[in-house]
């Protein structure tokens, strides 16, 4: 093995000896399909907004230096290996602090809890932690159900909440038929379309879930007016509504949250629930956040506080970084730094979509979240792979494969994104260049 003593912990192994070892060991089928793509994108260094491959394109060339336009859904809103969170979670280890113990009460969770709440629209101010978003969205589901006694819940076509229990169920056949994971109580309806959701909203339902911009459903945005009516709807017939802000909160969006300013500026929806993940875990340490409003606590915690547990959900680790990533996202400095870069980057995409209009139908989105939606499905493929090789890593949408998502972190300066857009577009150039021939 080449081990280089000075990077210990990045470039141990050569590119190939990865695939190998990982198709042994991790999942075969994986290191099949990157092999399949040409393109063996396998994080090396990484810092502030960039990636570095291991290694080029090609075994034993040089590593490509990408601009992380992933951010993998927000894990990395502010960048990889932020020096303030990197500073905490020193602190927090130096300062005594380990995950913790679950089933005591913790300093930590405590003050997570209360800057939550000074956070969260209405009265939401309680909540419940966990490790990830799939957890997150679980425990809304279980808690919508034991407050309701109603057991249906609605999500949407499209949507993707985890793949976990209760939150696999609501989400698209294709990721529950193979483990024969079904319910008749789980009923998906097209997204953003309100008489589809009138239909379905029964006096036997206990929740809607939907994600406020759905991310792998296509960085679709609901028309105006379509979450106020979906809360009146969910009032009259005594639903809950769980608001998955997993990708489009925490800042994304240029408001704190998506669904109470973001999507739109003048339409403030109070949902009962909103669950956090990714960005929760500031990208160091993993946590996610189900918060609620507190008449929900009676119907799950008053005969049992012990009813639903996560050993290692809402560390004292993860607590501690998560508040500083909190106190950093929620300046409205920073905020309106999101929708400076995020109108700057619509523009620029508004312009490439416009040069391209060959090939690309549409760019939609809000702050710095964006879908890019091209024609066909081959083209946003072969697309993808050519902007990630011009040097921008971006992905397209797991269940709407046509549309490229991409989200730059959301510390990304008025430079960065001029470089991003002259990348993508000599990507989507060299995608033109690659179908001629
Ligand atoms: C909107 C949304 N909700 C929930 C989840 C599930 O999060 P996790 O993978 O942490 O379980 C994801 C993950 O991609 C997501 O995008």
């Amino acid at each position: 093995m080449n081990r280089n003593p000075k990077e210990k912990y990045i470039g141990i192994l050569t590119q190939k000896e990865l695939l190998k070892l990982y198709s042994k060991h991790v999942n075969g089928p994986k290191v099949r399909m990157f092999k399949g793509f040409g393109l063996g994108v396998i994080p090396g260094e990484r810092d502030g907004i960039h990636l570095k491959t291991l290694e080029g394109v090609k075994p034993g060339t040089p590593p490509l230096d990408l601009y992380n336009c992933r951010s993998s859904g927000g894990v990395f809103n502010l960048g990889h290996r932020n020096p303030r969170i990197i500073q905490r979670l020193k602190d927090a280890l130096d300062g005594g602090l380990d995950v913790g113990d679950h089933l005591l009460l913790s300093e930590w969770r405590a003050l997570l809890g209360k800057k939550l709440a000074e956070l969260m629209p209405g009265d939401i101010s309680k909540t419940t932690f966990g490790v990830s978003g799939g957890e997150a969205i679980d425990t809304a589901i279980k808690f919508a159900r034991a407050y309701t006694k109603r057991k249906k819940c609605i999500s949407a076509d499209g949507g993707y909440h985890g793949h976990t229990g209760f939150a696999l169920l609501t989400g698209d056949p294709d990721f529950k038929d193979p483990f024969l994971w079904n319910s008749p109580n789980f009923k998906q309806i097209p997204y953003g379309d309100i008489e589809a959701m009138r239909n379905a909203i029964t006096e036997d339902v206990a929740c809607v879930i939907l994600e406020t911009i759905p991310a792998s459903g296509g960085v679709l945005i609901a028309p105006e007016g379509y979450y106020p009516e979906v809360r009146e709807i969910c009032d009259d017939k005594g639903v809950m509504l769980i608001n998955d802000e997993v990708q489009a909160g925490l800042g994304r969006t240029g408001a704190f949250w998506g669904i109470y300013g973001g999507l739109y500026p003048n339409e403030k929806v109070v949902p009962d629930f909103i669950v956090c993940g990714k960005g929760m875990s500031s990208s160091l340490y993993p946590l996610s956040t189900c918060s609620y409003k507190p008449f929900i606590e009676k119907a799950v915690y008053k005969d049992d506080p012990f009813i639903h547990i996560s050993t290692t959900g809402g560390s004292d680790l993860g607590c501690a970084i998560a508040h500083e990533m909190l106190e950093i996202q929620s300046d409205p400095k920073f905020l309106a730094h999101v929708k400076e870069m995020g109108k700057l980057f619509g523009i620029g995409l508004e312009e490439i979509a416009g040069e391209h209009s060959d090939i690309i139908k549409e760019t939609r989105g809000r702050g710095l979240m964006w879908g890019l939606e091209f024609y066909n499905e081959d083209d946003s493929r072969l697309g993808m792979l050519s902007i990630i090789k011009a040097g921008v890593l971006l992905n397209y949408c797991g269940n709407k494969k046509d549309t490229h998502i991409i989200m730059p972190p959301l510390i990304v300066k008025k430079e960065e994104i001029e470089e991003i857009l002259i990348r993508i577009r000599q990507g989507i150039i060299n995608l033109k260049k690659i179908k001629k021939n």
